[in-house]
């Protein structure tokens, strides 16, 4: 079992790099499919969605395709903070387009619940929300989750962009927080 240490904490496999491209490939292929008449935005969220923007983007082929970045935080550590903070510098008018945001990961969902409302202030045409990975069971936030490559249990991971205080972010594989027990 391939295992890992960030900081003071040990990490195992979760997901292998290739599953994880292989789920990319498929919601590539579907948002190709459903907005290829959609000339979208990407919306990709930093720092966590570096990797999957770039995965995904490579493989979208629909005219009219752009990508922009944008930057908020919510998170210290393991445990999802609650709080929300700004959203860096997005100075582009999005009206009548089709955003199409890309998160590393939806958990509780407050992230995106602040994002949506400042988008949607924007009179954009129509917001799908897209994550790479995504816990149901930890969802606090009433929003759409529109499209995920993968969905997890509500476990603390590293990988794929996702960090444990700053590391972790280039690994490919995804890793979880390896508290000793195996669980069923
Ligand atoms: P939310 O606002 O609770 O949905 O948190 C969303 C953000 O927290 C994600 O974009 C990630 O950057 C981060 N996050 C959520 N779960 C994890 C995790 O398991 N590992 C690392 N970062 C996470
Ligand atoms: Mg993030």
């Amino acid at each position: 079992m391939k295992k890992i240490k960030l900081h003071d904490k040990e990490f195992k496999l979760l997901v292998e790099s290739a599953a994880i491209d292989l789920a990319i490939t498929g919601l590539a292929q579907r948002l190709n499919s459903d907005l290829k008449d959609e000339q979208p935005l990407f919306l990709s969220v930093l720092n966590g969605s570096f990797m999957f923007t770039s995965d995904l983007l490579k493989q979208i082929n629909i005219p009219g395709t752009e990508v922009s970045f944008i930057k908020i935080a919510s998170y210290s550590g393991t445990c999802s903070s609650g709080t929300v903070r700004e959203l860096i510098g997005f100075n582009k008018n999005i009206e009548g387009r089709t955003i199409v945001i890309l998160e590393d990961m939806i958990d509780s969902g407050r992230s995106m619940a602040y994002l949506l409302d400042l988008l949607q202030a924007r009179k954009p045409k129509k917001i799908y929300v897209t994550a790479m990975f995504y816990k149901p069971q930890a969802l606090k936030c009433k929003i759409p989750v529109d499209y995920y490559a993968l969905s997890l249990k509500n476990d603390f991971v590293v990988g794929r962009g996702l960090d444990y205080d700053d590391l972790g972010r280039n690994l490919p594989d995804l890793y979880i927080l390896d508290n000793g027990e195996e669980k069923a």
